[in-house]
Parts: structure tokens; sequence; C-alpha cells
């Protein structure tokens, strides 16, 4: 069921959640949106303790010989690389609309990107299918980010959360 692409279905599905849940609440929100901060809005009025982004992409590959879709459901989600700029673009809209913590994802595979994530907002990050691609991923990704401070004298990483300067 899909409930998280409206505005009240967020707001209503947290709340409920709310009510139940004594433990730390990360909301998940799918980029398949028009307005991605008015959804992470509805999440933290809603009562999270943090907001996490992005989901896959819905996407269609077709099979041009048989003249139909690749997957068994026609369409699946996109996620790794090709992703990642509108991730870190959706994690730089809700860093401007919400005071929750936010937990970035999408294309990440090495320090830079996590860096670029944590850039635009993320105060954590998370690797899904770059642990596909290279099972060291996650661990080549923290000493990038231990290089990347070492290279501009960053003694605590939460000091770069947020700190890009918008043309
Ligand atoms: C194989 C696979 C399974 C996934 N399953 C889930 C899931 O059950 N729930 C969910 O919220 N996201 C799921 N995701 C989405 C990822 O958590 C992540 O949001 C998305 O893939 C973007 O990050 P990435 O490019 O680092 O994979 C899945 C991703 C992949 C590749």
């Amino acid at each position: 069921m899909a409930f998280g692409n409206t505005y009240e279905g967020v707001k209503q599905v947290t709340q409920e959640v709310r009510k139940v849940l004594d433990k730390p609440l990360i909301v998940k929100l799918t980029p398949n949106v028009t307005d991605i901060a008015s959804i992470a809005k509805a999440v933290e009025e809603a009562g999270a303790d943090g907001v996490s982004l992005i989901n896959t992409l819905l996407a269609m590959k077709i099979d041009i010989d048989k003249r139909r879709p690749v997957l068994a459901n026609n369409t699946g989600g996109l996620s790794g690389p090709a992703i990642k700029p509108v991730a870190v673009r959706m994690v730089y809209q809700v860093a401007q609309a919400v005071n929750i913590p936010i937990l970035g994802m999408g294309g990440i595979i090495n320090g830079d990107d996590a860096i670029e994530f944590m850039l635009a907002g993320a105060k954590a990050i998370s690797i899904g299918a770059g642990n596909f691609i290279d099972p060291y991923t996650s661990v080549k990704t923290v000493i990038g980010i231990e290089d990347y401070m070492k290279k501009h004298n960053i003694d605590d990483v939460n000091s770069i959360v947020g700190t890009v300067q918008m043309n």
C-alpha cells in the first residue's frame, strides 16, 4: 500500500506508529513524490525522531526483442550511483525544511559521496547497493571520510553537516 506519497498519509501513519513505539522512530521517505520537503515536515510534525532518505526511484527496463518489461513486476526500484544526485538534492531540500536529524542514502560508494550527503545536511549516512558492488564499501567509506577530514583539518565530522554554501 503506497501511503508514503501524500502529506496526510505520511502524517497519519507516523502518528499511529508514534503512539505505540517508545523507541527512536526514524521514518524512511520515498523519492517518488513532487515535494519531498512537505512530506518530511509531515513526519516531523507527527513526532518522528529522525527522517531517512531516499528509498529507491520507481523505474522500468524493457527487453527490446520481447517488447516486454524485464522485471516480473514490470517496474522496480532503482538504487546505486545513478540516483545519487537526486538523493543529494532531496537531502538538501529536507534539511532546509525540518529540524530532526537526517539519515542520508542513495548511491553512496565511497567517502567523497558520504561527505556530499553530510554537506547537504545528513547527520548520518547509509549504504545499500554499494555493498553488492564491493562488500568492503562501508569500510572504505569510513576511511574515505577520515581522509577528507585530514585533508581539510576537520576534528569533528559533525561540524560539516549542512554547511554547503549555495551559489
Ligand atoms: C536489494 C535491495 C533491497 C532493499 N530493500 C529495502 C527495504 O526492504 N526497505 C526499504 O525501506 N528500502 C529498501 N531498499 C532501499 C535502500 O534501503 C536504499 O534506500 C536505496 O537502495 C538507496 O540507497 P543505495 O543506493 O545505497 O542502495 C533496498 C535496496 C536494495 C538495493
